[in-house]
């Protein structure tokens, strides 16, 4: 069948394919991808145990189809266009012949050091191409990677190396983000004392500051390159061998190492860059998000090269030098296509749009909108002064779970509603859900969002913890996917994804779990216990709202609260601080012991007259005097 979609009855035609047969229909988009030898079977699942195999028994390399397979006919093509932090520095191009010489030599470098097949990698870089040539020499001799967002602090990559037992860590010395600097190497230090599977730390020197290198572990980028040559034969894997590793946030327990697999994750990874943003070969294309998180490793890195594209990797923050920065690096390298996500856009439509006045902005054909539900203020603020009334966008559901986009209005098709996720994408088969797991038919309805059939680039496990994969995603409701989010389904049958159901707050598009934060909340020496819950925030979508009991009188509340995000910022990261903190003397509790943070939450938007039913808890009273107490810091 001709998957083409250029209007949305192709749309209604393909997605029909899709779901009548979608064995067939992902066999299809498989066979525009080069396999050494190709798979005996397409799918194999049950969401019981679970087990997904898609594409068993095929045998390719994912670095040889984003680079070798491109060379003959874009070999000269730029890969990527590297935007450096300081816009009077200089701009990195790398074509394709350059970026697989970069990954081929660099995947010997990691051969040399002891790096093979399964092993895992983690990598702590900043946004320079080197992050990039990082993971794919990873993928290209069949290690795992393991990429730790640039942000986290040493407790948070200590913890994460030693989960997946890392044997190597990737690092530089650091960059300059703004005019932060920022001391990767000193924080990496910190962690590995505590890391007894590291066995060796190559370090990117990218910005000569001061650094300590331990003698027998750590060794720099530069001199283990100049030993080894360029030609790299990739490992041939099969399509169920592991990719990478991503850990995220969940509403109990520390962060899960979500695995990805090869096959599938390229597949779809690679169907729906093309598809979503009707990408076209000489077209620019930006993705802003960092490569630490999933939309940096699916449209940063492996969707885009999948489809021979020319994309921008951007170092910097949106408002440095100043907050017309996105928009400069658009003209300047005439961007067609631009993936930003809504927090981006509320804070820099909240500085005034004196910073767009002067700035072009015609190269852009394309919009899209990613990691947490935008409002229509700031979708018409992108759609109309951004985009200048011209430019679709594409508002994209999907988790680091799901590996690529699940729901999004597909650009071009003319068809959008602010704020909607509108339809699912050909392959992907949304249900929604009521309480009690029955599935809810018909339109103008709500409820939890399940996918009943699986898709190529969905997980395939909770590193080392398989159980716990079942748990979080498989058990609420028997033989579905469950996403933890909250949905709406509009008397037209078009989606609207309304936040998450479960204790997953969503900070500037940053997954936190409630439970990490207090854990951390916890250390402070006076801290008996924490609740912490999330508000509506202007520009973050979302806010950290903690109810703290302490056993000593506080005298200096913000002195405390600096005390508290002190440790927060230094058990995860700055990204997850305290916006507001009451002190109180209980938490509303069951009588089983679990807080009921629906009662917190409700009193954190400042809604106290809904507080609802109440005499479920063991003391209902507590709720009357938090609410008499709410004095916030
Ligand atoms: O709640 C949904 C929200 O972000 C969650 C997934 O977060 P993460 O795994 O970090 O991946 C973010 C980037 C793919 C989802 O459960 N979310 C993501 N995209 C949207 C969204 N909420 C509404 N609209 C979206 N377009």
């Amino acid at each position: 069948m001709n998957l083409a979609i250029k209007t949305y009855q192709d749309y209604l035609s393909v997605y029909k394919y899709s779901t009548q047969e979608p064995e067939n229909f992902w066999a299809d988009v498989a066979d525009t991808f080069s396999w050494k030898q190709k798979w005996s079977n397409v799918l194999e699942w049950n969401f019981k145990e679970p087990k997904i195999e898609w594409f068993k028994n095929a045998k390719f390399n994912i670095t040889y189809n984003c680079l070798d397979r491109h060379l003959s006919e874009n070999g000269d093509k730029i890969a990527y266009i590297w935007e450096p932090n300081n816009p009077s520095e200089e701009v990195r191009k790398l074509t394709y012949n350059q970026l697989h010489f970069q990954v081929c030599k660099f995947a010997n470098v990691l051969k040399a050091n002891g790096i093979k097949k399964g092993d895992r990698v983690c990598i702590y870089l900043p946004m320079i191409p080197e992050a990039l040539i990082a993971m794919l020499a990873c993928a290209r001799v069949g290690a795992i990677h393991s990429v730790v967002f640039a942000g986290f602090s040493s407790q948070s990559i200590s913890d994460r190396i030693n989960d997946s037992q890392c044997s190597l860590v990737i690092t530089a010395d650091g960059s300059f983000r703004g005019d932060k600097k920022v001391e990767l190497k000193k924080i990496v230090d910190e962690a590995l004392p505590s890391c007894p599977s590291i066995k060796k730390c190559i370090v990117f020197n990218n910005r000569n500051f001061d650094i300590n290198m331990l003698s027998g572990r750590d060794v720099f980028w530069h001199s283990e390159f100049a030993k080894v040559d360029e030609l790299n034969e990739p490992e041939w894997m099969d399509a169920e061998d592991p990719l990478f590793i991503l850990y995220t946030s969940g509403s109990t327990g520390k962060p899960k190492g979500v695995l990805h697999t090869c096959g599938g994750y390229m597949v779809m990874v690679g169907y729906s860059f093309q598809t979503v943003f009707n990408f076209e070969p000489q077209q620019i294309f930006w993705c802003t998000a960092d490569v630490g998180w999933v939309t940096g490793h699916s449209y940063i890195v492996y969707g885009p090269l999948l489809n021979a594209a020319t994309s921008i990797v951007f170092e910097g923050i949106p408002t440095f030098p100043d907050a017309g920065r996105f928009w400069d690096v658009i003209d300047k390298h005439q961007v067609n296509i631009f993936y930003t996500a809504p927090t981006a856009i509320r804070s820099l439509m909240a500085m005034g749009d004196e910073f767009l006045e002067e700035k072009n902005l015609s190269s852009l054909q394309v919009l899209g909108s990613v990691g947490e539900p935008i409002n229509e203020e700031a979708w018409y603020w992108f759609h109309d002064k951004v985009g200048k009334e011209k430019c679709p966008i594409v508002d994209t559901w999907w988790q680091t779970e799901t590996g690529a986009t699940m729901m999004t209005p597909i650009a071009k098709l003319g068809i959008a509603k602010p704020g909607y996720a509108m339809y699912p994408m050909p392959g992907i088969q949304p249900i929604l859900v009521n309480e009690k797991g029955e599935e809810i038919l018909g339109n103008g309805v709500e409820g939890n969002l399940c996918i009943k059939f699986p898709w190529p680039s969905m997980s395939r496990s909770v590193y080392g913890d398989h159980n716990r994969f079942q748990q979080t995603y498989f058990s609420a409701y028997p033989n579905l996917y469950f996403t933890g989010d909250g949905c709406k389904r509009d008397e037209e049958g078009f989606y609207r994804i309304t936040g998450r159901v479960d204790d997953v707050i969503n900070v500037s598009g940053h997954r936190i779990g409630t439970g990490e934060v207090e854990d951390a909340i916890n250390d402070h020496e006076c801290v008996v216990e924490s609740a912490v819950v999330a508000y509506p925030h202007d520009i973050k979508g979302q806010g950290i709202y903690a109810f703290i009991i302490c056993d000593k009188l506080v005298d200096d509340v913000n002195q405390f609260k600096i005390e508290v995000n002190k440790i927060v910022s230094e058990r995860i990261g700055a990204f997850s601080k305290l916006d507001k903190i009451q002190l109180v003397k209980a938490l509303p509790k069951t009588r089983s012991g679990k807080i009921m943070r629906r009662i917190l939450r409700k009193i954190a938007e400042g809604d106290i007259s809904s507080i609802g039913d109440t005499s479920t808890l063991l003391d209902p009273s507590v709720v009357d005097k938090i609410k008499a107490g709410v004095v916030v810091f």
